[in-house]
C-alpha cells in the first residue's frame, strides 16, 4: 500500500487507488467467504520501519477506512501515528481521528497505551476499544491488573 516500497506499475502500484487494490480484493474474497461479521482489519500506515514508509500516511488510512466500509467488516485495528518505529513513542501532531471518523464499524486503537490514556481514549469517544500489545505479553491478567491498580511487569 505504501508509496515508498510499492514500485508496481500495473493496476496494483502508482496511485493511492491502485496501491490499495490488493488489499481491498483480498477483504472483498474473505468477507464473501466467511462473512463480514468475522472480518477485521488491521492497518499502521504511520509505521515507518522495514522499508516500508509512507508520504501521506493519513490520506492512506482515511482511503483504507472508507473503502473497508464498503463490505461492512466488523472492526478496524489502527496502530497510532506516535508509533512511528518499533520501540518508541515519537511526538507527532496526527491522531487517528480522521480514520475514526471515517470508520462506521467498530474502531480499535493500539500503541504505546497505559491504562490512564487508555481510559481517557474511551472516554473521549477517540476509539471504541483499547488494545494493548507488549504489556499484555508481560501481564497475562493485565484486564485484572488494571481493575486492581496492580503495579505491571514490565515488558522486554
Ligand atoms: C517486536 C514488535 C513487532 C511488531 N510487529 C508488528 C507487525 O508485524 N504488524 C503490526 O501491525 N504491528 C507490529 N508491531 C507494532 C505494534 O502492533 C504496535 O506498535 C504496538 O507495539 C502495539 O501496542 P503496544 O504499545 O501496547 O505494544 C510490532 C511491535 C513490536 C514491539
Amino acid at each position: 500500500m505504501k508509496d515508498q516500497v510499492n514500485d508496481r506499475i500495473d493496476k496494483y502500484g502508482g496511485s493511492l487507488e491502485n496501491r490499495c487494490r490488493f488489499p481491498l480484493e483480498i477483504v472483498e474474497a474473505v468477507v464473501n467467504e466467511i462473512g463480514a461479521d468475522k472480518v477485521g482489519m488491521r492497518l499502521s500506515p504511520y509505521a515507518s520501519y522495514m522499508e516500508a514508509s509512507e508520504s501521506n500516511p493519513e490520506a492512506l488510512g482515511v482511503y483504507m477506512a472508507n473503502a473497508v466500509n464498503k463490505f461492512g467488516i466488523l472492526y478496524l485495528h489502527v496502530i497510532e501515528p506516535r508509533m512511528i518505529k518499533i520501540n518508541d513513542k515519537y511526538e507527532t501532531p496526527h491522531s487517528l481521528l480522521p480514520m475514526r471518523n471515517a470508520f462506521k464499524g467498530t474502531f480499535i486503537a493500539a500503541g504505546g497505551y497505559n491504562v490512564d490514556d487508555g481510559t481517557k481514549a474511551i472516554a473521549d469517544n477517540y476509539s471504541d476499544l483499547v488494545a494493548f500489545g507488549r504489556f499484555f505479553l508481560a501481564n497475562p491478567d493485565l484486564p485484572r491488573r488494571f481493575q486492581l491498580n496492580a503495579p505491571l511487569n514490565k515488558y522486554n
